[in-house]
């Protein structure tokens, strides 16, 4: 149609300027993160004003479509959905205040998944959402953990102002002592719930009045010029100005100024307050975030390390998707970009393999959709498509043999036996739980001594997914048994001889996983405990890197 032609032309037109700029500015203008939050917090409601601010949807409303797919857990229709939705919006991509900002989205499943995990290895800093009046809650605890492990930098965004919550200096006091990370508050609420009246900037010494249907964008906003304004008392009432001076006097003192290196090491928090819902405090939000969290940083490899202003292109793939149509197995395989610049038909060597492959048609998330993308620089993640060759944790180069660390398969917390209805079926069952273990859905175990299949898991929906794909694309009707492990540990052990000692004396309880490393399947945490007191030589280690 005339209106599609006219916005791809638009786009086309907007992008040539930068498709001719060098490859280091682009690099600079990149911001990679991503959203931790307990589900419910609001991330969904944020992301969308985000993509708002970035032009990259016309409407509120989109992404929340996709949000009703994903809590319907227990429809597995719904659950196909999602898997084939968020393909696309795996990535979202826009253009903010002269940054290419892109957002990765992680799982919305009820349930946590190691997929979120990796997820967090491909950005370069998140952004924590957090309940004012559930303040920090499981997930976001445990996803901070995630962060902490490559020291991540995070900002805060403590939300739903426009409902009663904890007291913000109660919300501040949390964060420190259960996360464990000292907070920087940058904008302060004036009240809450129906006495929200704005927020004030610290920073700016502007007043930001809080007006229900607005602040889509700066000029939409009434801003208020220092606390002593002419105004600022009637605009918020004479009580409330005294009552934020008060808590500001308070705040002051108490709290850290924000300061930039200790949040690029991870160890302060910016901190914003605000209303997703009414796009309140969002645009503060994000004009901070483009202008002081990190673009692309060096990454490990088990050589050596891989600078972004690096000319020749590397990348990693974190994460695997089926694509819309799981019938014709088209998956998908996400390759954050770490230095060089990928350009559309270029050869690429996938290290894992030495194999030298042509990409001519990777996937981009420009403007929430999908499209061919000619370029990509660091910090830029593209979709190859994937017929099985590509596997998580893959590194590909133009020719050096390098391989990106830090990319984990977790040691899962909960096992279940495979058992199959239909004993023909045997072979479509191994197929179909290589291909899902492969796309990080599951893990799976052969222990040494038996047939046995045994599936690994962190989350207990994890299970009911593999259940449902292997029914739906491998035709296989299997049923998840409980099995005596209660967790795996990855063995290693320099000296060759010792590892075969053990071996043999604990053939009973070893396996191998999918990628043929040895694991140790605890039947008790006391027996991994006694048995790694008895074996001191060996390693046991509760994550695999993909190699
Ligand atoms: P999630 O992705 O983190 O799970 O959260 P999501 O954005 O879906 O938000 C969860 C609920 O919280 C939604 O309500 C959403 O409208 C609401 N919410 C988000 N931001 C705010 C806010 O600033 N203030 C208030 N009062 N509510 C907020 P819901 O009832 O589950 O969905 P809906 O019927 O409103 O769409």
């Amino acid at each position: 149609s005339p209106a599609w032609r006219l916005s791809s032309y638009h786009w086309r037109l907007l992008f040539l300027p930068i498709a001719m700029s060098t490859h280091l500015d682009e690099t600079r203008r990149r911001r990679t993160f991503a959203i931790i939050s307990h589900p419910d917090a609001g991330k969904t409601t944020l992301t969308e004003k985000l993509l708002l601010f970035g032009g990259a949807i016309q409407m509120a409303g989109s992404v929340k479509g996709r949000k009703a797919a994903r809590h319907a857990t227990s429809d597995w229709m719904a659950l196909e959905k999602e898997r084939g939705i968020s393909v696309t919006s795996s990535v979202m991509q826009f253009p903010y205040a002269g940054k290419i900002v892109n957002l990765l989205d992680t799982p919305g499943h009820a349930d946590f998944s190691e997929d979120t995990y990796r997820v967090l290895t491909a950005v370069d800093s998140a952004l924590m959402v957090i309940d004012c009046a559930k303040g920090v809650e499981e997930r976001t605890i445990k996803l901070m953990e995630v962060c902490r492990l490559r020291d991540t930098p995070i900002m805060s965004f403590i939300n739903k102002l426009d409902r009663e919550g904890k007291s913000p200096i109660e919300l501040l006091d949390e964060v420190e002592s259960v996360l464990g990370i000292a907070c920087a508050p940058v904008t302060w609420p004036i009240g809450m719930g129906k006495r929200l009246k704005g927020v004030y900037h610290l920073l700016l010494d502007e007043v930001h009045l809080f007006e229900p249907g607005r602040n889509f964008t700066r000029q939409d906003s009434t801003i208020i010029n220092g606390l002593d304004a002419p105004g600022l008392a009637e605009a918020i009432g004479s009580e409330a100005l005294a009552e934020l001076r008060e808590e500001l006097a308070l705040v002051q003192g108490a709290s850290h100024p924000f300061d930039l290196d200790p949040y690029l090491a991870g160890k302060l928090t910016p901190v914003f307050f605000g209303s997703a819902v009414n796009n309140f405090g969002v645009q503060l939000l994000l004009d901070f975030f483009v202008e002081h969290a990190p673009g692309p940083r060096p990454r490990a490899t088990t050589t050596r390390q891989v600078h972004p202003e690096e000319d020749q292109l590397t990348g990693f793939v974190f994460k695997i998707q089926a694509n819309m149509d799981p019938a014709h197995r088209d998956r998908v395989a996400f390759m954050r970009v770490c230095s060089g610049t990928y350009s559309a038909g270029m050869k690429m060597v996938q290290t894992r393999t030495g194999k030298e492959v042509r990409i001519a048609n990777a996937l981009t998330f420009m403007a929430s959709d999908r499209e061919i993308v000619e370029r990509a620089y660091p910090g830029d993640v593209i979709g190859l498509h994937n017929h099985g060759t590509i596997a998580i944790g893959d590194t590909f180069t133009e020719g050096e043999m390098l391989t990106f660390t830090g990319i984990p398969n977790f040691a899962p917390e909960l096992f279940r036996r495979a058992r199959l209805r239909d004993p023909l079926k045997m072979k479509a069952l191994q197929k179909g739980l290589a291909q899902l273990s492969e796309e990080g859905a599951t893990q799976f175990f052969r222990p040494l001594t038996s047939n046995e299949l045994i599936l690994g898991a962190v989350g207990v929906l994890q299970f009911d997914v593999v259940a449902y794909r292997l029914k739906d694309e491998y035709g296989v009707d299997a049923a998840f048994e409980p099995v005596g492990v209660v967790t795996a540990r990855w063995v290693h052990c320099e000296d060759a001889k010792k590892l075969e000692e053990f071996r043999d004396k604990n053939a009973l309880h070893l396996a191998l996983d999918a990628a043929g490393a040895l694991v140790y399947l605890a039947p008790s945490r006391v027996n991994l405990q006694l048995t790694q007191e008895r074996w001191p030589q060996i390693r046991f280690a509760a994550t695999r890197e993909h190699a």
